[in-house]
């Protein structure tokens, strides 16, 4: 069985979603491409706040649910396994969304094109359809190839 970390705002005397005995309400957080890289430690970071976290991954690369596994089964912590260019609903508010879901290395475009294309354009579509929906915060990731690769960055300066 796989233990539940103890996490921040979850003290001894069941203080989640309470604070000086008045109750707060419970931020909702959806993180798209969720079992990888960086949408893995943004599932830790928010539940470390005291967020309910819904991850969703199609799970393309299959290795990436080691990343979450130590989540599976917390109380604030659901895991959806979808693929974000198909139609997007997910039940209940949402206060924030982070648009993680992506095929951003340079194997990943050769190993599924296609992919890699509809999960940029058609799933970012459908995301901010839901962020509009649920007037919820919506943050997309970037590619690092914008800020880092020196051509891009140099292009984007003379603009
Ligand atoms: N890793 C970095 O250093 C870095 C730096 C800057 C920007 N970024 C950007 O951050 C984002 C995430 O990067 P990462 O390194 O965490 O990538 P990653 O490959 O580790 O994670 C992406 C996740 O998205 C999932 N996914 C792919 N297509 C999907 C779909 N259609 N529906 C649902 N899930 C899908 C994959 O299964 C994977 O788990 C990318 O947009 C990347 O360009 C990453």
């Amino acid at each position: 069985m796989v233990e539940t970390p103890r996490l921040m705002g979850e003290g001894s005397s069941g203080v989640a979603g309470r604070m000086k005995g008045r109750r707060i309400r419970m931020e909702r957080t959806l993180i798209t491409g969720g079992a990888g890289f960086l949408g893995s430690h943004l599932c830790d970071f928010f539940m470390g706040l005291g967020h309910e976290v819904i991850c969703m991954d199609n799970l393309i690369k299959k290795e990436n649910v080691e990343n979450i596994t130590h989540l599976i089964g917390h109380a604030r912590f659901k895991f959806i396994k979808y693929d974000v260019t198909e139609y997007l609903h997910v039940d209940g508010k949402l206060d924030h969304i982070l648009h993680f879901a992506s095929l951003a290395s340079p194997k990943d475009y050769l190993d599924y094109p296609i992919q890699a294309l509809k999960v940029g354009s058609l799933g970012t579509h459908k995301v901010l359809g839901l962020a509009k929906g649920k007037r919820a915060r919506f943050l997309l990731a970037s590619t690092s190839m914008v800020t880092a690769s020196k051509p891009v960055a140099s292009a984007l300066r003379m603009i």
